[in-house]
């Protein structure tokens, strides 16, 4: 028997393969045959986890989850680590509407992990995050129905075996749940191609009409995360009738200060191990660096001072890149520079994304909120004040 005693937390990636990124169902399979393992509820159809289980999966469980007795293969505990940082409320409810295979639209502003909840809650209910459509102007309707292996076509005429499932198609036969990323960006027409399939629940295959495969039916189980961006233009609006057809759960920024620095921490760390070396940011960075994005983001200080706002949102996403620029440069670079004085030039960097003009606004932002702090004695601040210079170039 394999069963270990100790209680373990899966920080540290399960596969070390040679990939850059590791699906969720990968990169957890501990956890997750951990938590099927141990809330034997009932689960809506096909669905791997319990809706208990997969909140937990994406909230994380904060204690040490006990096994009541052991089993085969699984730690004895286990503690569930903190995946997506928000409103517990507001998974329980994308998974309410999952269990009841209703499709689930995730909208919000850009970086605010839509696409990362969706492959969460995709790999806990079904095991894959992989059956994805990236929504793109250049989207076809074959690519969310089926296409053809045409040399098969060409030699045995229409069949089964000729037909090329899309990942939606497969999601149907499988009871699985498909991803679609960015449905506005899809043309009209081809969001169009939802409707029907949400209502009817399945794909007219004409080429194969008469014989058994003219339709595919979903499975039980079978539903769809799309997700959308709320700041993207050149998008095409919803229908009604499409939007009738999703539950719509709207994903803000990271309201806790607090927990926003612990996320930029814990994946800038993340960062830096991934390449074998050592991390070393000071908190106090990762504190300005994060209270520098949330006043801009917000376009008010935690002092209560009007701030301008840059047309480019600042968020969680951009400042955990930034964060792990920073921590690589320090893990390269020891001793060179301060990495607080890489700060400055990073921020401009997110900043001007969009509109030349936000390097002003960025300026305007140091002269008051960066000039006070600093004028308060804080060290830290009184730095970057000093460093003012490097956003004037
Ligand atoms: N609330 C959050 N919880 C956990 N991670 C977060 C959160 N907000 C942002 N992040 C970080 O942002 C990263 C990017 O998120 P993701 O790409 O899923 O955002 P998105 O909302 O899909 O953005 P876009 O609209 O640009 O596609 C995540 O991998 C994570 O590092
Ligand atoms: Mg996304």
């Amino acid at each position: 028997m394999t069963t270990a005693t100790t209680t373990t937390t899966t920080t540290e990636p399960a596969v070390r393969a040679a990939r850059q990124i590791h699906p969720p169902e990968d990169l957890y399979a501990a956890e997750l045959a951990f938590l099927a393992g141990y809330d034997r509820g009932p689960r809506p159809p096909a669905w791997r986890l319990t809706p208990r289980a997969v909140v937990t999966f994406v909230m994380g469980s904060g204690d040490p989850l006990e096994l009541p007795e052991p089993v085969d293969g699984l730690p004895r505990s286990l503690t569930i680590g903190a995946k997506f940082v928000g409103e517990r409320a507001l998974v329980e409810r994308c998974v309410v509407t999952l269990a009841g295979e209703r499709g689930l639209l995730l909208v919000g502003e850009p970086g605010t992990a839509k696409s990362m909840l969706s492959e969460l809650l995709a790999a806990a209910v079904c095991g894959t995050s992989g059956l994805t459509v990236q929504g793109t102007a250049g989207t076809t309707e074959d690519q969310l129905k089926y296409g053809w292996n045409y040399a098969l076509l060409l030699a045995q005429g229409p069949s089964r075996g000729a037909l090329v499932p899309s990942p939606v198609l497969t999601a149907m036969t499988t009871g699985g749940v498909a991803r679609i990323e960015e449905v506005t960006r899809c043309l009209p027409e081809v969001q169009d191609a939802l409707v029907s399939l949400l209502s009817e629940r399945r794909i007219a295959v004409p080429e194969l009409a008469g014989g058994p495969d003219a339709q595919v039916h979903a499975a039980p189980g079978f539903t769809l995360i799309a997700t959308a961006n709320l700041r993207d233009r050149g998008v095409s609006e919803m229908s009604a009738a499409l939007k009738r057809r999703f539950n719509f759960e709207t994903v803000g920024p990271i309201g806790d200060h607090d927990a926003e620095i612990a996320l930029v921490r814990r994946q800038a760390k993340a960062a830096v191990e991934r390449t074998g070396t050592a991390y070393a940011v000071d908190d106090t960075v990762l504190e300005v660096l994060v209270t520098a994005f949330r006043d801009l983001r917000t376009g008010r200080s935690a002092e209560g001072w009007e701030i301008e706002r840059p047309s480019t949102v600042l968020s969680t996403a951009e400042a955990v890149s930034v964060a792990s620029s920073l921590a690589l440069a320090a893990a390269y670079f020891p001793g060179d520079r301060d990495v607080l004085s890489l700060l400055p030039g990073h921020l401009l960097g997110v900043a001007k994304k969009d509109d030349p003009a936000d390097a002003a606004r960025l300026l305007s932002y140091w002269d008051a909120a960066v000039r006070r702090r600093a004028e308060h004695g804080s060290a830290t601040w009184r730095t970057l004040w000093d460093l003012r210079g490097v956003l004037e170039g």
